[in-house]
């Protein structure tokens, strides 16, 4: 009998491997039910460029040597079986499109490296499988990765290899951080100095806020509406929905630079704020005015329309970190609490976020929020990111509001993932890989109707410190991997987690890693590349840290 496959995330049930089975070849042929197009393209272009082959279309025929693509619903959507069978027959059955797009991950991983490049790289390009079934599904239907496109802008293509990258792990959700106070990435039309002054900054700060080093080369960029519209059906194309988030009222600097209007006028001199050089939590926060309202109800009309409902129900509006300061010293915003009845500046930040919550609900839609937003109340409808721990995601579960588990003690993976000198601008917490794969999504002692409304959960990837796409490479892999098991496969309890059996798959994993040419950190340690000497981060080892 062959070994068992090395399948990262690890699916629910293998049977077999037998002997015999599958061999991919030019004579292959691809017959695919309706309803299966989006894998039936997939397949073409991805399995058909790596191994340079045609996949004829066989629909309607019985052939054999030939990839079946069929749908069942008697299983549940993002589920799917595999048979690889002895007769030249692959069949994936999924219970909706999406698991038998899920299905094709697993067969590309089963064809071994070469499945992951992008052009042949053998004279006689073929791939065997051996016979077997698999049955997989996923635990959690909000399988998340957080970009942070805004402290460093990801160009439109490194953020369709991400998805591309994602898909290979089987990830559903691309939150995309498209705002904050060091950039503004998203071209809103009726509001075109939001990207013509909020997207691009004179200088970065180099390192953590406390380095003393500056980069001076101006550093921006922002997509179109085009561009969204691509990145949105090249992610549907994957059966990855991306969730927009535009983060208010705090991390709102860049818009400010853009609109001084925007900014609570009567402590600051609005007009002489630019777009934030460095990182940490900014003072510097919408002012609480109907014009602000009715500013982001304008960005947000357009958010809508880019971010189709049908693909994704969820807005995130952020809400976090928004410090009170100028609200406590600015007479307007004082007032505005009087006037609104709300108590305080908690209650001026709940009334915020109430506002879109029932705006939102009122287009169909479905905000999302950090867990900050607990505070001053809840709004309605919210689904909450918990990201300071478990703290804000268990009290929101259990007020019954769906919850996207993220703490950062766990899955921050800007966090560095070994002590010592050697990892690129340290900064956060260690979170090693075997840390990862030890994170559970669900507190233990959460009741079950509680745990209910753990709808998944999300590694983040700010990028204060990552400049470009090798860094970001590095902070996100081998460690999503890790994740991407921990949000699919129905893992046992951390302390019973088959860490050695992991590492063991990750020994082939690492091999697709390098045949997609991903900058991932070596088991060893960084490449002499990839290490910042000199350059400052911030260890942490025990105060929370902030950004
Ligand atoms: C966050 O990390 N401020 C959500």
């Amino acid at each position: 009998m062959a070994s068992e496959p090395d399948l990262i995330p690890a699916p629910v049930r293998v049977e077999g491997p037998y002997r015999c089975g599958f061999v991919l070849d030019r004579r292959t042929t691809l017959d695919a039910a309706p309803g299966t197009g989006t894998t039936e393209r997939w397949l073409r272009t991805v399995l058909g460029a790596a191994f340079a082959l045609p996949l004829r279309d066989a629909a309607g025929e019985t052939a054999t040597n030939s990839i079946r693509l069929r749908l069942d619903d008697g299983l549940a959507p993002e589920a799917y079986r595999l048979d690889v069978l002895a007769h030249q027959v692959v069949e994936i059955t999924g219970g909706g499109p999406a698991g038998v797009f899920w299905g094709a991950q697993t067969l590309r991983q089963l064809l071994g490296p070469d499945a992951f490049r992008k052009a042949p790289v053998r004279k006689r390009p073929v791939a065997a499988l051996v016979a077997q079934t698999i049955e997989d599904e996923p635990r959690f239907a909000w399988r998340g990765l957080l970009l942070d496109v805004a402290r460093h802008f990801m160009p439109k293509d490194d953020v369709l290899r991400q998805l591309d990258l994602m898909a290979a792990h089987k990830l559903n959700v691309l939150h995309l951080h498209l705002t904050d106070d060091q950039g503004w990435r998203i071209e809103i039309k009726r509001h075109p100095r939001l990207t013509e002054v909020g997207s691009w900054r004179a200088r970065s700060k180099w390192g953590h806020r406390a380095s003393p080093l500056w980069d001076d080369t101006p550093h921006g960029g922002y997509y179109t509406q085009d561009d969204i519209r691509e990145i949105v059906a090249y992610a549907a194309d994957r059966h990855i929905s991306v969730v927009p988030e535009i983060d208010l009222p705090g991390h709102a600097q860049a818009a400010i630079a853009a609109y001084p209007e925007l900014g609570n006028t009567d402590v600051i001199d609005t007009t002489a704020l630019s777009v934030w050089d460095t990182w940490g939590v900014n003072p510097n926060v919408l002012a609480p005015t109907d014009n602000v309202l009715r500013f982001f109800e304008g960005v947000f009309e357009e958010v809508l329309d880019l971010f189709p409902a049908e693909i994704s129900p969820f807005v995130h509006v952020g809400g976090d970190e928004c410090p009170k300061d100028q609200w406590r010293a600015s007479p307007a915003a004082q007032a505005r609490i009087e006037e609104l009845g709300v108590g305080d500046e908690e209650g001026l930040q709940s009334w915020f976020i109430r506002h879109f919550d029932r705006w939102l609900a009122d287009r169909g839609r479905r905000l999302v929020g950090w867990d900050e937003i607990l505070e001053g109340g809840l709004a309605e409808g919210a689904t909450v990111s918990s990201w300071r721990g478990y703290a804000g995601g268990v009290t929101a579960a259990e007020a019954g509001h769906d919850v996207v588990m993220c703490p950062e003690q766990h899955v921050y993976l800007d966090h560095r993932q070994a002590p010592g000198e050697d990892e690129p601008m340290p900064i956060g917490y260690v979170r090693t890989l075997a840390d990862v794969y030890r994170f559970e999504p669900v507190p233990p002692g959460l009741a079950p109707q509680a745990a209910a409304h753990v709808i998944g959960t999300q590694a983040n990837v700010w990028t204060e410190v990552m400049e470009n796409r090798s860094r970001v490479d590095y902070q996100t892999y081998p460690r999503l991997a890790a994740f991407a098991e921990v949000a699919w496969s129905r893992l046992p309890a951390p302390e019973a987690r088959d860490l050695a059996g992991f590492e063991r798959r990750m020994n082939a994993h690492y091999l697709r890693l390098d045949a997609l040419g991903v900058d991932y950190r070596p088991p060893a340690g960084p490449r002499p590349w990839q290490r910042r000497p000199g350059v400052p981060g911030r260890p942490l080892d025990g105060a929370p840290p902030s950004r």
